[in-house]
């Protein structure tokens, strides 16, 4: 019997809830099979390995070793780990390269819809003694045209303190930490949260077992997910970091980009910290 008091997080539970979440999400968004575009990429995929194999020469033992470790991502649950970390930035630039607004970055495996929603000015769900430094986060919603959103929307999911996320991390309630925010009639919001301390990928998992096998760091810095929506504009899927914080320059997820971190200043109150940061929507 698990006791609920002293429940570790581990890849595999992380892991399976993640893959769920994705699953549900992926229900009500199938895409029609291209058989042509398949045909392309997977070919070039190969091919590209293909190469690799010759190049390097691959024995059978690595080739063993990989087939070892792709079995095991799976019965870890840790595909969409493992995707959001190595390869969803790439994407991500793709289908933003036009953008002018608000860059955007990954959104990962830990977002959940419809978190309950909050006036322009909230605290976010957390617990009595949420532990970490007090952070107002503030700002406005505008168009490229600088003209304000009324009723935009901030969605809003963190870690806490100790680099958990509610849903997928045992003993935290359901909803911590994560929120929608209806901006007023001006775009403008305020946010009062914590400051979520850096995120490590499970290292008791494939994922885990890959970043020791190659000599890497398994953490991300410090982070808000946010996503940023008015109608008729285009949402933005994004992140914002701290300045000065471990891992800003070496994210293991490679998901930092300059216009997305924030230099919080202390309030003057005890150990609060605020700071003001605008998102910029482009016309849908
Ligand atoms: C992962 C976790 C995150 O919190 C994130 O922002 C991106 C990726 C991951 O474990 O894959
Ligand atoms: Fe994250």
């Amino acid at each position: 019997m698990t006791d609920i008091a002293t429940e570790k997080a581990t890849a595999a539970a992380s892991g399976a809830a993640a893959t769920e979440q994705f699953r549900s999400k992926q229900k009500s968004s199938q895409t029609a099979v291209d058989t042509q575009r398949v045909d392309i990429l997977v070919t070039e995929l190969l091919t590209a390995a293909h190469d690799i194999i010759r190049r390097h020469k691959v024995t059978y033992a690595e080739y063993d070793a990989l087939k070892s470790w792709l079995i095991r991502v799976g019965e870890d649950g840790e595909w969409p780990l493992f995707l959001d970390v190595w390869a969803e930035h790439v994407v991500e630039e793709v289908a933003n390269e036009n953008r002018e607004g608000t860059k955007g970055t990954i959104e990962g495996p830990y977002y959940v819809p419809d978190a309950p929603a909050l006036s322009a000015e909230a605290t976010l769900p957390m617990r009595k003694d949420e532990a970490g430094t007090p952070l107002l986060f503030q700002g406005q919603v505008r168009a490229v045209d600088g003209s304000p959103l009324p009723a935009a929307k901030v969605e809003i999911w963190q870690a806490d303190d100790e680099g958990y996320y509610s849903q997928f991390a045992p003993n935290l309630p359901e909803w911590n930490l994560r929120g929608t925010v209806i901006a007023d009639e001006t775009g403008h919001f305020k946010i009062h949260t914590i400051q979520p301390a850096p995120y490590q990928i499970p290292t008791d998992g494939a994922c885990g077992q890959l970043i020791a096998a190659a000599g890497w760091h398994p953490w991300r810095p410090a982070h808000l997910h946010l996503k940023a929506s008015a109608p008729g504009h285009q949402l933005i899927t994004t992140q914002l970091y701290f300045r000065g914080g471990d891992y800003v320059d070496d994210d293991i997820a490679t998901a930092v980009k300059p216009e997305l971190i924030l230099d919080p200043k202390p309030t003057g109150h005890g150990d609060d910290h605020e700071v003001t940061y605008d998102f910029v929507l482009d016309k849908a």
